[in-house]
């Protein structure tokens, strides 16, 4: 008896150990959320409106009212090396590390110029100089390279992305700048890429009704992302209805949207090939840091102070040029630690993009000359050509992405792992239809 007395007593007293221990793990939850919403998220000190019109794209006018952010802004001419290696703001061309990009890309543009991003004030050059741009590039291009959308939009709806570009962009006098983020009557961040809007529409979510935490994401997410044109109408679409994995994305197109089955058809391989775009925010959401709920902003635009005042930095750069600012408001590890983290996660995902690179190459190479053999076997070499295009999306949808894996490493290395494992089987499915051993 007084054993079962003891034994319950031992469990109460286990139960109430076990609550006051659940007590404190939430009271030390609450603790951390509330220095993270105090010391991360916390906007700092309600800011003078300035009630700009719409309309003003100026970034230097803007500038006038609020100084620090366009002192920060202006940074983003500098171009600096990033101290990983990867990343940073010259624009040199991708295909120097990665000569496979040329074969990869050959019979598109994209063999005959891709560079290296750089800052946001250079967004409108970098398009009109860029050798991917003919007399037949349309306005769609236009749409995340300046405010200007904005008007076009307005005045006529979808019917800009169809128009020459060089005719639409000649009303865009300002790059990417401060009316692509913010409300010139409010400062409240907004959205102005219609193709973001109506994509999230889509999925049912209204960025209208979005909360701060996560415009500082959205006002990032409707340019840094993967998109193509409809064809005859050249609007732009985000592939996001089935989710944002390169999976989901594939299964998408596999569809044939309004009819979109190809980008270009490779001349090596005749297979019928799409270009990934800079899946930055789809890589993001599905990682450590999109899943906590760490917004672009809290790594790219970290706090800075000025005299005692606060403000958000816009020198939107690599947070590896300031990792005390970036990282270490929630990191306790060390600056040199976080350094070495970041580049021996983008040293193996660089190893395993260019493994993948290579081999969706020679998958074009060998399925050209079993091409050529008369007595191929036409069906096998469609299956051939079909697991290249699904090789280089998932090689591409890696590779087009800025941030060398960072923003969601396992995803990254299991999508080229997949990557490889397809460009080989294509090159047997080639050998196997022709009776070759290439
Ligand atoms: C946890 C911090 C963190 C978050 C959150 C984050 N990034 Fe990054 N981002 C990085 C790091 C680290 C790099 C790699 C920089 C390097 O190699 O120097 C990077 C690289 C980039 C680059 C290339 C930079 C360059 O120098 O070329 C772009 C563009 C980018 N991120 C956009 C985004 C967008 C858009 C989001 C949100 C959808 C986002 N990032 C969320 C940390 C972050
Ligand atoms: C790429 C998007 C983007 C661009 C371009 C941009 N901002 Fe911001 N801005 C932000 C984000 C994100 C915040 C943080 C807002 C928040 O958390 O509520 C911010 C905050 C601000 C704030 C509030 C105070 C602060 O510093 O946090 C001001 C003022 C501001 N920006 C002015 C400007 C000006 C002026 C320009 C143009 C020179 C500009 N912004 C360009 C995204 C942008
Ligand atoms: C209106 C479209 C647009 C918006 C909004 C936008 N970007 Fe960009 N971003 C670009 C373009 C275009 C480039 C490439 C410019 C070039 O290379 O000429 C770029 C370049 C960059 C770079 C490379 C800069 C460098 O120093 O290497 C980073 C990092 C970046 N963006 C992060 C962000 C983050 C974070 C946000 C949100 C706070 C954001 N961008 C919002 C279009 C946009
Ligand atoms: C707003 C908070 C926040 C910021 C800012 C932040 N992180 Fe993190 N980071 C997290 C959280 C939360 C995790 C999830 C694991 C954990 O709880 O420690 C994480 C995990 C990581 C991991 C391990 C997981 C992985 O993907 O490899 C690395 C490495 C990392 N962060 C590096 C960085 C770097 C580098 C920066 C700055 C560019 C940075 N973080 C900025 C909150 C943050």
């Amino acid at each position: 008896m007084a054993r079962k007395r003891l034994q319950e007593e031992s469990t109460l007293n286990n139960k109430k150990k076990f609550l006051l221990a659940g007590l404190g793990v939430c009271v030390v939850i609450l603790a951390a959320v509330i220095v993270v919403q105090s010391f991360v998220i916390q906007p700092p000190a309600a800011i003078e409106l300035a009630k700009l019109p719409a309309g003003e794209y100026d970034p230097a006018v803007w500038g006038g009212y609020y100084p620090l952010e366009y002192e920060s802004y202006r940074k983003n001419l500098e171009m600096t090396p990033s101290p990983t290696g990867f990343g940073g703001s010259v624009n040199e061309q991708k295909s120097i590390k990665e000569p496979e990009i040329l074969m990869n890309f050959k019979g598109m543009a994209f063999s005959k110029d891709y560079a290296e991003d750089r800052g946001h004030p250079y967004s409108l050059e970098d398009l009109i100089s860029s050798k991917r741009v003919t007399p037949a590039s349309v306005g769609a291009c236009m749409t995340c390279k300046t405010p200007y959308v904005k008007d076009v939009f307005k005045e006529k709806g979808w019917d800009y992305a169809n128009l020459p570009l060089s005719e639409v962009v000649k009303g865009a006098g300002h790059p990417v700048s401060c009316a692509n983020c913010h409300d010139p009557a409010t400062m409240k961040l907004t959205v102005v890429n219609p193709a973001f809007i109506e994509a999230m529409q889509r999925k049912g979510i209204d960025v209208h009704k979005a909360s701060r935490k996560e415009m500082r994401s959205y006002v990032c997410g409707q340019c840094h992302s993967e998109y193509y044109f409809e064809p005859k109408t050249n609007r732009v679409v985000f592939p996001w209805d089935k989710g944002y994995t390169p999976e989901q994305m594939y299964a998408y197109y596999e569809e044939k949207p309004a009819g979109f089955e190809k980008d270009w058809e490779h001349p090596d391989s005749q297979a019928k090939m799409l270009k990934a775009q800079h899946p930055d925010f789809e890589t993001w959401s599905g990682g450590v840091h999109g899943k906590s709920g760490v917004s672009c902003a809290d790594c790219h635009m970290p706090y800075q102070r000025h005299n005692g005042q606060k403000y958000s930095s816009h020198h939107v750069t690599s947070p590896m040029k300031n990792i005390e600012g970036s990282c270490k408001t929630c990191h306790t590890q060390s600056t040199d630690w976080l350094l070495e983290r970041v580049k021996t996660e983008q040293n193996n995902v660089f190893e395993l993009q260019h493994t993948a690179g290579l081999a969706v190459s020679r998958a074009h190479e060998v399925i050209g000359k079993a091409s050529a053999v008369a007595t191929a076997d036409k069906a096998g070499l469609d299956k051939a050509r079909e697991l290249v295009r699904k090789a280089q999306w998932f090689w591409d949808i890696v590779a087009a992405e800025n941030g060398m894996g960072f923003h969601n490493p396992d995803q990254v290395m299991n999508t080229l792992g997949r990557s490889i494992d397809m460009a080989h089987q294509s090159v047997e499915a080639a050998n196997k239809a022709a009776g070759t051993h290439y």
